[in-house]
């Protein structure tokens, strides 16, 4: 199902005119396609059906409510970074037993919130972090199921801000330490230490890197199973990409799943994945509009009204999104998009052909459903966006646009 299609020549979300929600709600403003999000998380439950997943939504990606409890009806699990995670998915009605927390900074009133609710899961990162959930857990009088972080030593060949599973990153451990800390958990108490969890990058396009990730944790997964009767799981993380640039091929879960469930089937163990931009990526947009064309130099700038704030990826990682006209045109220009605020690197687009519209038209950035809201910002006073779900020919805003009165909550003013 394609979630923004043309009828008429106008973008719409599912059966919603695009241009008709920027009318009503005003732009900058988010848009997304709870099918879309839908069939996602479908096409990832069927693909790796074989070893019945358990498949936690990786609430980074796109932490408004809505969005999450879409993802929990659709029968998902999720994967947390923060209290305020934990905080939003539990507001979002998710149970507890679905719930895993992942990071390598968690502070102790962080894990006891954790542990007063129940999670499934810790992942840990190193020996501190083990000592610490097992005194908070101790002080609590419960016990933490824990999965230690395995740093797999492979290259997941993709941005360097989003690859996580090499020697030189910060995240999880190597697999000799591991053997030692599964050990010494073992014995400890308020720590029951119950699987391993990788997750070696964001963005993935190629299954080799996660082939090759799993090959290399198997011996100790093997190994830690046979002497264990506490090990039962193996998270595998998330990091499927999406197809962003018009040269890029999408990892198809059906391609990874052939490739993976072989490997997984020999361990006969719990699976746990941790997708977030596979699931949220595509279905979701932010559309602008146009304030100003501007000819300066050799060069054409489209100013709109969205800006890094609203999202960072293009100035960040340099990172490609689609940028479509809301209402269809053939006309294209060279140029950049660039948002208003007072940065060299604020654009959504650079030396890109786009389309040539004129001042206060529309347009829809795509491939923003993750990694889009959740990092974006206040950064020049501006008010953050609204986010708007569609559901077939329905749509409900799941955020309201912030107020000039929001910019200025908690702040107090020295007499
Ligand atoms: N699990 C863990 C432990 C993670 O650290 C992440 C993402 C995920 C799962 C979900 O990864 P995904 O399936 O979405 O690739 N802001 C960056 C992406 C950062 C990802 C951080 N960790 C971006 O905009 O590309």
């Amino acid at each position: 199902m394609q979630a923004f299609t043309y009828r008429n020549q106008i973008l719409h979300a599912e059966d919603v005119s695009v241009e008709d929600l920027a009318e009503t709600y005003g732009t900058p403003l988010y848009i997304y396609s709870r099918r879309k999000f839908l069939q996602q998380l479908k096409g990832l439950q069927q693909a790796f059906a074989a070893v019945d997943p358990l498949i936690c939504y990786s609430v980074k990606a796109n932490s408004n409510l809505s969005v999450i409890k879409t993802f929990s009806e659709g029968g998902a699990g999720v994967d947390i970074v923060s209290g305020g995670e934990l905080f939003r998915a539990r507001r979002a009605g998710v149970d507890a037993s679905k719930i895993v927390f992942a990071g390598v900074g968690k502070t102790s009133a962080e894990i006891e919130a954790a542990l007063r609710e129940k999670i499934r899961f810790f992942t840990v990162e190193s020996e501190g972090e083990t000592e610490r959930i097992a005194q908070c857990a101790v002080r609590l009088g419960t016990v933490g199921r824990i999965a230690f972080r395995v740093n797999p030593d492979v290259d997941p060949q993709t941005h360097r801000y989003i690859s996580t599973g090499k020697q030189e990153n910060k995240f999880g451990m190597d697999p000799a330490r591991v053997r030692e800390a599964f050990k010494r958990a073992v014995a400890m108490p308020g720590v029951e230490p119950v699987g391993l969890h990788m997750h070696i990058g964001s963005q993935i396009l190629n299954p080799d890197p996660f082939v090759e990730a799993i090959r290399k944790v198997t011996p100790l997964c093997r190994e830690l199973r046979d002497k264990y009767d506490s090990f039962k799981t193996l998270d595998i993380g998330g990091g499927l990409g999406i197809g962003y640039e018009p040269d890029d091929q999408p990892l198809e879960p059906t391609a990874l799943a052939e490739r993976l469930v072989p490997l997984l089937q020999e361990l006969d163990l719990q699976i746990v994945m941790e997708p977030g931009r596979y699931l949220a990526g595509e279905g979701g947009i932010l559309v602008t509009r146009v304030q100003y064309v501007k000819d300066s130099y050799h060069k054409k700038f489209i100013v709109v009204d969205a800006a890094m704030n609203d999202l960072l990826r293009p100035s960040f990682y340099q990172a490609y999104h689609p940028i479509a006209a809301v209402r269809e045109t053939e006309k294209t220009v060279l140029g950049d998009v660039v948002g208003p605020i007072c940065e060299s690197g604020d654009f959504l687009a650079q030396d890109r052909t786009l389309p040539n519209v004129p001042a206060n038209e529309l347009l829809a950035v795509h491939c923003a459903g993750a990694y889009g809201f959740t990092m974006s910002s206040n950064y020049n006073s501006r008010p953050r966006a609204a986010e708007i779900l569609v559901d077939r020919n329905q749509a409900r805003v799941i955020r309201e646009r912030e107020k000039l009165d929001d910019l200025i909550r908690g702040e107090i003013m020295e007499d």
